[in-house]
C-alpha cells in the first residue's frame, strides 16, 4: 500500500451499495466528507439523473471525472463516497491508490431492490444493471483494501487503523445480525500489536505451543496457557479459566484475546461469552484451520465426551488478527490438516478460490495469503446471511458430518481435526454420487500426505454410533451436505443409512 500521509477513506461500489448511507456515520473529527454525486449535483445546478438524461453519459462521465481527482488529490484525511461508475476511469483508479478504499460489496438483488424504483438511467433494466454489475464488480475488488461484506455498514476506526498497517495488510468487514467486526489479514500484525484494541484489560488464553514461539507478546500477568491439543477443550479447563478470570477481577469492560489454533479460540471465546454473561473478545488466530475457518462467525464452545462441540455459544469476537507470519512456525502436519478446511471452503466457493486450491502443489505458508483472505471472505459471508446456523451456514458442514463422528470415535486422540474432515469429504462426495470429484480430491489429500484410508483400529460401530447422534439430526435422519461440482452445495440431504454405512466402510479399503 503507498498511502498518502493523510489518506482519505474512499468509499466505492455499485450503486445502491450504501455509499452516501456510508459517509452518514463519519465523525466530525474525521475531517470532510464528500459526497461526490451530491457535489456533481451542485456544480451543474441539478440532479445526477437529470444531468445524465439531458446532457448525455459522456458528458456524466467528463464531470464525475474531474470532481473526482479533484476530491482525491485534496483530500486530507476525510471521507468519500464515488459515484457507482468512477472506477472505470483509469486516472481515477490511480488516484485511488494513495487512499483507503473501502468496498460496500452488495448482491445485485440487493442492489436492484435498493434502486428500482429510482430514477437512476441506469437503474431502469434489470438485464442491463446485472450486466453493469458483472463488469464492473471485478474492478471494485480489485482497487479494495477494505471490503464490507453483505451490504453491511462499516465502523470507521478500524478502518481507519489501515493507514498505519504494514504493507499488504487487507482487511474485511464482516456484518451479521448480531453485529460487525473488523478481521485483518497481512504479515507482521502480532509483532507491532496492529489491530489490537486498548481499552480495558486483556486476558489472553493460549497453548504451550503458541506461547513458546510468541509468548513474548502476551502480558505475563494476565495469560492462561493450556496444553495443547482437542482434549483440553472441556467443561473442566472452562471451569479453570472463569476462576482465573475471576482471580484477576475482570469486568465486563475487560476482553479475551484468543491466541492459538481452533481449539484455543472455541474454548476462550466460549469463555468470554460466558463470563458474566459475556465479554468481548478478539482472535488472534495462529494455525491455518484457525486462520481459513474457525476464527469467524462466533461459533464458541467445548467437547463433552458424548460429542464434539455439544456445548457452545454464539458470541462474534470484537476483532479477528489473521497473522500469515505466524503460519512459519506451524509443523507441516498441521499445516496440511488446516489445508483440508481451505479445500473445503474452496469446494464450496467453486470458481476461482477452487482453481487456486486444487492446484497448490506444495504447501508453503509464504504462498496462503490469498487463500487465508478468500477463505475468510466466504465463511464470512455465509455466516452473513445466517449467524445462527439454520440455513446457509450449514454448508460449511461439508464433510463434518462423518469427520467429527471419526473424531468422536477416536476420542480426539487419533486424528487431527482437518485430516478427520478430509476423510469426511471422500465419504461426503461418495454420498453425492460425484465419483471423478471424489478421485481428485483423493488424490490431492495424498499429495499433502494427508490420510485417504481409515485406520483399521477405529472401530466402524463407534463412528456409526457417533454418527447417529449428530447434533445435525432430525427426526428424520442427519442432514448431509452434498455437493456434486464444486460451488454447488445442497444442505440438509438425508441418505440411506445403508449408503452413509458403505461410504464409511469405503474409508477402511
Ligand atoms: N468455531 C468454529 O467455527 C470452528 C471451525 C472449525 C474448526 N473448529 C475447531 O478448531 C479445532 C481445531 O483447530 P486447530 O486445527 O487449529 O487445532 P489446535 O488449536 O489444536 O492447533 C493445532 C496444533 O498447532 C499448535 N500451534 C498452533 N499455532 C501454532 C503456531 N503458530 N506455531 C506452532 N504451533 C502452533 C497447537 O499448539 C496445536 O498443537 C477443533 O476443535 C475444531 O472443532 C472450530
Amino acid at each position: 500500500m503507498r498511502m498518502a500521509p493523510n489518506p482519505a477513506i474512499v468509499f466505492i461500489g455499485f450503486m445502491g451499495a450504501g455509499k452516501s448511507t456510508a459517509l452518514e456515520s463519519v465523525p466530525d473529527a474525521l475531517g470532510e466528507v464528500i459526497d461526490i454525486d451530491q457535489a456533481i449535483g451542485h456544480q451543474v445546478g441539478m440532479s445526477v439523473a437529470d444531468y445524465f438524461k439531458t446532457k448525455g453519459e459522456a458528458a456524466f462521465r467528463e464531470a464525475e471525472e474531474s470532481l473526482t481527482l479533484s476530491a482525491l488529490e485534496s483530500a486530507e484525511g476525510g471521507a468519500i463516497a464515488l459515484g457507482g461508475g468512477a472506477v472505470e476511469s483509469p486516472r481515477v483508479r490511480e488516484a485511488l491508490r494513495t487512499h483507503i478504499v473501502v468496498w460496500l460489496d452488495v448482491s445485485a438483488g440487493t442492489a436492484w431492490e435498493r434502486v428500482a424504483s429510482s430514477d437512476r438511467p441506469l437503474a431502469q433494466d434489470r438485464a442491463r444493471f446485472d450486466a453493469l454489475f458483472e463488469k464492473r464488480r471485478p474492478v471494485y475488488e480489485e482497487l479494495a483494501d477494505v471490503i464490507v461484506l453483505a451490504g453491511g455498514a462499516p465502523a470507521l476506526g478500524p478502518i481507519a487503523l489501515l493507514a498505519d498497517a504494514p504493507p499488504g495488510t487487507k482487511m474485511l468487514y464482516a456484518t451479521s445480525e448480531s453485529g460487525g467486526y473488523p478481521v485483518f489479514v497481512g504479515r507482521g500484525l502480532l509483532s507491532r500489536g496492529f489491530g489490537l484494541p486498548h481499552s480495558g484489560q486483556s486476558f489472553w488464553v493460549t497453548d504451550t505451543n503458541v506461547r513458546s514461539s510468541y509468548g513474548n507478546y502476551v502480558d505475563p500477568l494476565a495469560t492462561f496457557e493450556i496444553e495443547p491439543g482437542e482434549g483440553q477443550k472441556t467443561m473442566d479447563t472452562v471451569h479453570r479459566v472463569w476462576r482465573e478470570m475471576v482471580d484477576l477481577g475482570l469486568t465486563r469492560h475487560d476482553r479475551v484475546i484468543a491466541l492459538g489454533g481452533g481449539v484455543v479460540g472455541d474454548l476462550a471465546g466460549f469463555c468470554a461469552a460466558t463470563y458474566q454473561r459475556g465479554l468481548r473478545w478478539v482472535q488472534i488466530p495462529t494455525t491455518l484451520v484457525a486462520q481459513v475457518d474457525s476464527a469467524y462467525g462466533g461459533k464458541t464452545g467445548v467437547d463433552l465426551p458424548e460429542g464434539k462441540n455439544y456445548v457452545g455459544a454464539y458470541h462474534l469476537p470484537e476483532t479477528v488478527i489473521a497473522d500469515v507470519d505466524m503460519l512459519r512456525t506451524l509443523p507441516v502436519e498441521e499445516l496440511a490438516a488446516g489445508f483440508v478446511e481451505a479445500f473445503k471452503t474452496a469446494l464450496l466457493a467453486g470458481g476461482p478460490l477452487w482453481e487456486r486450491a486444487r492446484a497448490v502443489e506444495s504447501l508453503d505458508s509464504t504462498a496462503l495469503d490469498d487463500v487465508v483472505f478468500e477463505c475468510a471472505r466466504y465463511k464470512c459471508t455465509v455466516v452473513a446471511e445466517d449467524e445462527r446456523d439454520s440455513g446457509r451456514r450449514q454448508v460449511l458442514n461439508l464433510g463434518h458430518t462423518v469427520g467429527h463422528a471419526i473424531e468422536a470415535a477416536t476420542a480426539y486422540g487419533r486424528y487431527r481435526h482437518g485430516e478427520a474432515i478430509g476423510l469426511g469429504l471422500l465419504a461426503a462426495l461418495r454420498l453425492s454420487d460425484a465419483p471423478g470429484l471424489r478421485d481428485e480430491v483423493d488424490e490431492i489429500l495424498r499429495r499433502h500426505d494427508l490420510p485417504t484410508v481409515l485406520d483399521p483400529a477405529v472401530d466402524l460401530d463407534a463412528v456409526l454410533d457417533a454418527l447417529q447422534r449428530d447434533k445435525k439430526r432430525t427426526a428424520a435422519g442427519v442432514g448431509f451436505v452434498l455437493l456434486s461440482e464444486p460451488g454447488e452445495p445442497r444442505t440438509g440431504q438425508l441418505v440411506d443409512p445403508a449408503k452413509v454405512e458403505a461410504a464409511v466402510k469405503e474409508l477402511y479399503a
